[in-house]
């Protein structure tokens, strides 16, 4: 399939591209800047440059495609307005497509909210971050849109590759000998490895039944607490330093998205495993996390 990947560069979407290249398919990849344009060339993608905010200014040059993937975010408080100008833009040139395209909307775990003891399932009601919020609308339009074939992707917390907060508890015991955790040890979260999704995306691109909804969880909930200890073991700190900021602090320094830490959450990831045969491999968290800082 020749796919429009969207987010080429992220933590996920490095993953995506290389999965989907490996199984053959022709991945166009947005850039938005001349870094990024250069890192899609090297994993083997064809580049399109634009930004997801102004679709009118790439999409004429883009070719016809069978897939889009979008994972393109930007974290800051303008994100589900530049995402409404992506789908605003893209989606009537698809429903006009010869061809009628699937299309892989990214959610997330957040988007559930804080489960507690409870394992949310693709069928449990939506309790957003207000900060992601708009994802529900979004996710919904391209679930019901009749002229794509809509899936969305809720992936769990990501590790491996840059490993983005994964990375930083490692930043955080190499510079200080103390890791900064927000709202608490033992605020769980559900976890995959970014190359068992990138599985789980190619997999639904070329199978999952229209309308259909995955969690992308390999493991269900991991207190933070054990994380960041094993993280501190790898580097020789038996007994780190913990050093917990408040849900507020953390959102007043980063931005409400980063409440989303606080989330103690419990995922399953078995209707992806049952429905689709996914399989992913990275089943010890906290032994994978300990990998990442070697
Ligand atoms: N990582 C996780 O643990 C996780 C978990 C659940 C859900 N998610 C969701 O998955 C999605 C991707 O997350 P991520 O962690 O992979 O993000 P990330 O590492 O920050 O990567 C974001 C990607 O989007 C691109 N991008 C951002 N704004 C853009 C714009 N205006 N135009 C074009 N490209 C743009 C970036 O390109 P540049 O190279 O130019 O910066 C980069 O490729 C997000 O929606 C996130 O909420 C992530």
């Amino acid at each position: 399939m020749r796919v429009l990947l969207l987010g080429a560069t992220g933590t996920i979407g490095r993953a995506v591209l290389h999965a989907l290249i490996a199984r053959g398919h022709e991945v166009v990849a947005l850039a938005r800047s001349e870094a990024s344009a250069e890192k899609i060339a090297r994993l083997g993608g064809a580049v399109v440059r634009g930004d997801i905010g102004a679709p009118g200014q790439w999409l004429p040059g883009l070719p016809t495609v069978d897939g889009v993937i979008q994972m393109a975010c930007d974290f800051d408080s303008a994100m589900g307005e530049t995402e409404q100008r992506l789908l605003d833009g893209l989606l009537p040139p698809l429903a006009a497509s010869s061809r009628k395209a699937r299309f892989i909307y990214t959610g997330g775990c957040w988007l559930f909210g804080s489960t507690g003891d409870n394992v949310a399932t693709e069928d449990s009601a939506l309790s957003p971050l207000p900060a992601f919020a708009w994802m529900v609308p979004h996710l919904q339009h391209v679930l019901e849109s009749t002229s794509i074939d809509g899936i969305v992707i809720h992936p769990a917390m990501v590790h491996g590759g840059d490993g983005g907060v994964f990375r930083r508890f490692e930043q955080d015991i190499r510079e200080r000998r103390s890791i900064r955790i927000i709202g608490g040890e033992a605020v769980r979260w559900p976890l995959v490895h970014c190359d068992d999704l990138a599985e789980l995306y190619a997999i639904a691109l070329e199978r999952a039944p229209p309308g259909a909804t995955y969690l992308g969880v390999a493991a269900e909930g991991v207190p933070v607490g054990d994380i960041v200890r094993a993280v501190a073991r790898r580097l020789g700190v038996a007994t780190p330093v913990l050093d917990i900021m408040s849900e507020d602090a953390a959102a007043q320094e980063l931005g409400e998205w980063a409440r989303g830490y606080a989330c103690d959450q419990r995922l399953s990831g078995a209707k992806a495993r049952k429905e689709l045969g996914w399989a992913p491999m990275h089943l010890d968290p906290t032994r994978d996390v300990m990998e990442l800082c070697a």
